[in-house]
Parts: C-alpha cells; structure tokens; sequence
C-alpha cells in the first residue's frame, strides 16, 4: 500500500548510459527543522529550496494546527508567520505525521513543554515505529504520553504546566531524539543538557543558534555534551535550504554501477555528520570526485561527480561512521552488490527501526535478485558479484519505505534482468522528483499496470 493512495508498482530496466546534471531537492532534515523553528520565532521566516515532499508538508500542516501561518509562495520558496517559544497553541485536530519519524519526533519535542495537549498518528510504517524513546525523556521535564503497546502511534502527549530543565544522555544514536530533547528544553527555564556518546547529524543545533539560541557544544569523556539555555526569544530567519546528501546518493550510486555513466550532482552539502555514504565509496575506489569544494551557509558544499566504476571493491565500513551515513546503507548495499568482494557493515541496528526494517527489506530483496546477503541484529554482509554480475529479475516489496523504493529501482537500472517494486508511493516523501530526474539523466523505469 501505497502511504497516501494506491500502490504504484515499478520496475527498473537495464539503464545507461546516465549523463547529465542532477538537481537533487532541500534537504529533508533542514526542511522539517525550517518550518519548525520558523513557529517558534515571532515574526516571519523565510525559506528557499524548501523540499516540497509529503514528510515535509505534513510537517507544514502540523505547525499550522499549533498556530503558526505557513504559507507556500511556490518554486520552492515559503514563509512561516511563528507564534514564538512556548506560544504553541491546542491544535483542533489529530497531528497526521504521515510516514515521517522525524517529523512526529522534532513536533512532539518542540509542543512538549507547553500546557497544551496533542494526539499524533501517522501511516502503517510510522504507527508501528518506537516513540518511547522520545517520550522517556520527554517525562523528564513534565509531559505525560498515552500511546499504543509498545510506545507506539496514535499517541496522546500532554505537555508540561510547568516544565523544568532536563539532563539526558540519549542512549542510542539518534539526532531526532537528541532534536526533540532540545526543542523541549527551549520553553524550560534554566540550562537543558543532552549528552551523545556518538556524534549525529548537527542541523538542530547549528540552526538553534543560527535562530539566536545560547548553546554550546563540549566535547568530553562522555561524548559530546549540548547545553542550552531556556526560553530564548528566537529571531526570524531568511534559510535557504541546501540540497540533500541522502537524495544526491541515489544518483551518485546508480552513475557508479551502471555502464558509461558520468553524471553531476551540484551544490551538496558534505557536513561531516552526512557525508559517511561517500567517503565509503571512494574507499570502494569509486570514480567520485569533490568539484568546486566551497563553503555555503556555514557548510561545505562541493559538486560530485560520479562516474562508472567497474573494479569497485568490498569494504568494511566501520561502525563509528554509522550515525553519519544511517540513511544510505540500502544503496551502499546495492553498490556493494556490483563491487567485488564482501562489504561488512556493523553497528547499525537502528536500521531496523527506521521506516522499515531495513536490514530485512534489503536483504529479502537483494537475495531475490541473485545476491547473497549474510544479517546479524546489527550488522551484515553483501557478497558482491561485480560490475554486471547482479542477475535481477524479481519482484520487491517496499514496505512502504522510499529508500527500500529507490534503492531497487537503482539495483534494476544495472543488473542483467528488471527489477520490480511493488509501490513506488512513498517516493514522493522524500524525493518526488525521482522518476522524472533519473529518467531524464537516461534510467529506463516504467510504471507498471496492476
Ligand atoms: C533524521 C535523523 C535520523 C535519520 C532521519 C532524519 C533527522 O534518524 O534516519 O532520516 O532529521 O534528525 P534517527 O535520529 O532516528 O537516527
């Protein structure tokens, strides 16, 4: 099933070569932060290079059911009016976070100390996922949650009177729990503290303070430690979004393993808490090279280019470098599938927490296409068969999971025989643009009848 309609089957032919300019959309995670920050300034906040994708319009609607004014300008660009810290208002109706974890996780942080009371749902992928860890220190400062077993959606939270400052070391990597503390802990008086034993990606603090927030970051023999200061009055911001890693690796792999490729990917931010997927890669021995390296918005941004790779080798890729290349492991498995050789990937069990098990997803799909895949709870193994050695052929089911989606759809683009997925939908949270921009760079996909 498809997240919001019917399912959209799919399948991937053998593609090539691609060449051309790929302009891949913002950045999901800076989106949904953008609009969230931009509620809780007074006064507006203006944001280019919005991605336009479902998880990030859910996000929209949500902050327009708490009050504040979002309003879409087109091509990209929107403003949000912001009722500023603490000024959330009781939204009217359920929060629908559609298939977004983030966007559910950063929404309940960010209304949990205020006197107000919410209920969140979201679709079959986000109802089934974990919120206990959000709403474990979230009690910390007051708020109470009523949800499923299990900690899950639909969830009532009731956000604390009279919220008092937290210190939380959060116990697995995860920038959206160590995000929802630090949201809380804006309309908290006093200093908020969490603590990462494992640097995640940065964007809430980064922004925080780019907002006018206090805040500091010490490294210490705990891990990094991130002090705020409550109940800031957060000024309004011009944000200009920058693209998205996660979205460029779709491209960037599928020129890697399909014959005579040579493709651009302008103006990609390689923030070292993102950028794990491509410093693998050219471990791999990968033809990727940084063009143009330069420095945007306080972020190092340079032009990737990737071109056909046919002697990429297996590797191990080390489990510290997890956090800052969690979402690309499904498409650094299907590259792995066309390197020669074993590619070990530990540390990772937050993937089978994410929008699917996606350890399981991967592993079930790769196998049916002639690729051996070896799991642990947190680690695995692809055997690679080498540039076009990947059979194909089969059909793979998606569990309504973009990546899983787009990750296949590359697998076919290079393998001997198409690969079919059984909904292409949940593309559209992430990158709706996926079909149009890698068919116009030369990828044969089809929409299939049901
Ligand atoms: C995100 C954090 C990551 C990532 C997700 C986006 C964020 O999740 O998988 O796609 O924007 O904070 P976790 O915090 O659960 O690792």
């Amino acid at each position: 099933m498809s997240s919001h309609g019917a399912p959209i089957p799919m399948t991937a032919h053998k593609s090539g070569p691609l060449r051309g300019v790929a302009e891949v959309p913002g950045d999901k995670s800076i989106s949904h932060r953008s609009l969230i920050l931009g509620a809780l300034c007074v006064g507006e906040t203006k944001v280019s290079g919005l991605l336009e994708g479902q998880d990030v319009l859910d996000t929209g609607r949500a902050m327009q059911a708490f009050g504040a004014d979002v309003v879409n300008h087109g091509g990209g660009s929107w403003s949000v009016h912001g009722v500023g810290v603490g000024g959330f208002g009781e939204p009217g109706q359920v929060i629908d976070c559609g298939n977004s974890g983030t966007g559910v996780r950063l929404i309940m942080g960010a209304m949990a100390t205020c006197p107000i009371t919410a209920t969140f749902t979201g679709d079959v992928s986000l109802n089934g996922r974990p919120m206990g860890r959000v709403t474990d220190p979230l009690a910390l400062f007051g708020t109470q949650s009523h949800g499923r077993s299990g900690g899950r959606l639909p969830m009532t939270i009731i956000g604390a009177a009279d919220p008092v400052p937290v210190r939380y070391t959060v116990p697995m990597p995860s920038a959206q729990v160590k995000s929802a503390v630090l949201l809380a802990g804006l309309n908290a008086p006093g200093e908020t503290v969490v603590i990462e034993k494992e640097a995640t990606r940065d964007h809430t603090e980064r922004m925080l303070t780019g907002f006018g927030a206090t805040l500091r970051t010490e490294e210490s023999a705990e891990g990094r430690v991130i002090t705020l200061t409550g109940q800031p009055e957060l000024q309004p911001q011009q944000i200009v979004v920058p693209r998205d890693p996660s979205s460029a690796a779709f491209p960037v792999c599928a020129a890697l393993i399909v014959e005579g490729s040579d493709v651009l990917v302008p103006t990609i931010g390689l923030n070292p808490t993102r950028a794990g997927l491509f410093t693998t890669l050219r471990e791999m021995g990968a033809d990727l090279t940084y063009e143009n390296m330069r420095e945007e918005g306080g972020e190092p941004v340079a032009d990737l280019r990737a071109r056909f790779s046919p002697e990429m080798k297996g590797v191990e890729v080390p489990p510290e470098r997890a956090a800052s290349m969690i979402d690309e492991y499904p498409i650094l498995s299907v590259v792995a599938s066309f390197a020669q050789g074993r590619t070990y990937m530990a540390g990772v069990k937050e993937l089978r927490v994410k929008e699917s098990d996606r350890i399981d997803a991967m592993a079930v799909g790769l196998r049916a296409n002639g690729v051996d895949v070896d799991e642990t709870e947190d680690s695995w193994t692809v055997h690679g068969r080498g540039a076009d050695g990947v059979p194909g052929g089969a059909t793979c089911a998606t569990h309504l999971d973009h990546r899983i989606a787009m990750s296949f759809l590359c697998l076919g683009m290079a393998a001997q025989k198409p690969v079919s997925i059984d909904d292409g939908g949940a593309i559209a949270t992430s990158f709706p643009i996926f079909e149009a921009l890698m068919g116009g760079l030369g990828a044969q996909l089809t929409r299939d009848t049901q």
